[in-house]
């Protein structure tokens, strides 16, 4: 599947280092040409002889050796490079390509490639979830490297949690869809994403706890898969994905309005967004203030807001909308009553009142629902994986208009 592909993979110093050599193996029974770069800490887990007996190839470790190319040896593996992947990617390979630090071969190879840059990170779960390490992630997504989410599990220090560097299998799946034709090429997917917020006064408002992660991650895989991706989004504090067209809305209506400018001319329509389905009646212009000697309480009469969902859900020709049920209770049975009121293709539930699902976590615990009845239930995984099996939905549904 991948004959004809020159990839690159760069091996940095982590215990995971063991994994890419299966990583290599299977990329080569995909007859790739696989080349091989290590960090010198990477040395010290795998010897660059078991990557070269696997690679065929020689392994890169130093910067000043003898160029065996008339080419610097960071420029021809740059020039070469159908496409760059780094397993493991440790926090400090990542921090050092987020802030331009090119010390080593490793390092010059990628500033210098205009190849696709995969990254497998691995790392212990506090380094993993640091804010710092989090930023760099964020920053290199926008200029449009890759990540290849790490799973939960229990890690070589261990410790329980998310770090794990994906399997082989999964890595070299990620590596040949990438080559493959983008399944949503020519389509246009519109995601709402984070909460909305209803002002009071000047100074006031009323909002929910979505973080705007889960739409986002929708936004980001679909763009990865060819689709033109219009994200219309509340007030989040993320970096949205890079090449995607990014609408900012602080109140539903204003939500409502962005989805109507942009309905007819989508053949998606994803509802991940958290609107608030109410806001007050009347905006008070200045702060509202105590008054002395009045009773001890405020009272703010809220409205309806319009329904997003259900008003294209109803309006639809054609097109695929896809809404999410977030519950504390009760969470099959008014999904389903969702499902069918806001005439959507299929509804993704969430129990908002569980560990590790719904609003702000990485990761979300889901039951997809269509309009066969079929549930599928899935187990606590990252949202990025959760974004993946909405699209492999979407793709399928696709597919059997066309
Ligand atoms: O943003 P995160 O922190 O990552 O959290 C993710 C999430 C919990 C927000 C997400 O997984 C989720 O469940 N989104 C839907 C939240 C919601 O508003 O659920 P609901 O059951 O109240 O609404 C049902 C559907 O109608 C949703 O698709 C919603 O977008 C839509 N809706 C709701 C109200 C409204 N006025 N207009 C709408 O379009």
């Amino acid at each position: 599947m991948l004959k004809g592909k020159n990839i690159i993979v760069g091996v940095t110093g982590g215990i995971a280092a063991y994994k890419a050599v299966d990583v290599v193996s299977r990329l080569k029974k995909q007859n790739a040409n696989v080349e091989v770069i290590m960090t010198k800490h990477a040395t010290e887990f795998v010897t660059p002889l078991t990557f070269q007996t696997l690679a065929l190839n020689p392994v890169y470790v130093d910067m000043f050796v003898e160029p065996r190319n008339y080419d610097v040896e960071h420029i021809s593996l740059a020039k070469k490079a159908d496409l760059f992947l780094i397993s493991p990617a440790t926090a400090n390979i990542i921090g050092k390509i987020a802030n331009g630090i090119a010390d080593d071969l490793l390092t010059t190879t990628i500033m210098a490639t205009k190849s696709k840059v995969i990254f497998a990170p691995a790392m212990n779960t506090n380094m993993y979830l640091n804010p710092i390490v989090q930023k760099n992630f964020d920053y290199l997504k926008t200029l449009g490297y890759e990540f290849i989410d790490p799973g939960n599990g229990m890690l070589a220090c261990q410790t329980y949690g998310p770090g794990r560097m994906a399997e082989p299998i999964d890595i070299v799946q990620y590596v040949i869809s990438s080559f493959n034709d983008k399944e949503l090429k020519g389509k246009k997917i519109v995601v709402t994403a984070g909460p909305t917020i209803e002002p009071i006064d000047p100074v006031r408002y009323i909002t929910n706890h979505s973080s705007g992660k889960m739409g986002y991650k929708i936004a980001e895989e679909a763009q990865r898969r060819g689709a033109e991706v219009v994200l219309i989004t509340g007030p989040t504090a993320l970096l949205p994905p890079k090449d995607v067209e990014v609408i900012r809305v602080n109140t539903t209506m204003e939500m409502f309005n962005a989805v109507e400018a942009q309905f007819d001319s989508c053949q998606v329509l994803i509802k991940a967004a958290a609107p608030s389905d109410y806001r007050p009646e009347v905006f008070n212009h200045e702060k509202i203030k105590k008054k002395e000697g009045e009773l001890d309480e405020l009272n703010i009469r809220f409205v309806r807001n319009p329904d997003i969902a259900a008003h294209f859900g109803k309006l639809k020709k054609g097109q695929i909308v896809v809404g999410f049920a977030a519950e504390t209770n009760n969470l099959i049975q008014y999904a389903e009553g969702k499902l069918k009121k806001k005439n959507f293709d299929f509804i993704v539930a969430n129990d908002v009142s569980k560990d590790g699902a719904g609003f702000k976590s990485d990761t979300n615990i889901v039951t997809i629902i269509d309009r066969d009845g079929r549930l599928d239930d899935y187990p606590i995984l990252d949202k990025s994986q959760v974004s993946k099996i909405i699209l492999d939905k979407v793709v399928d549904l696709l597919n059997a208009k066309s």
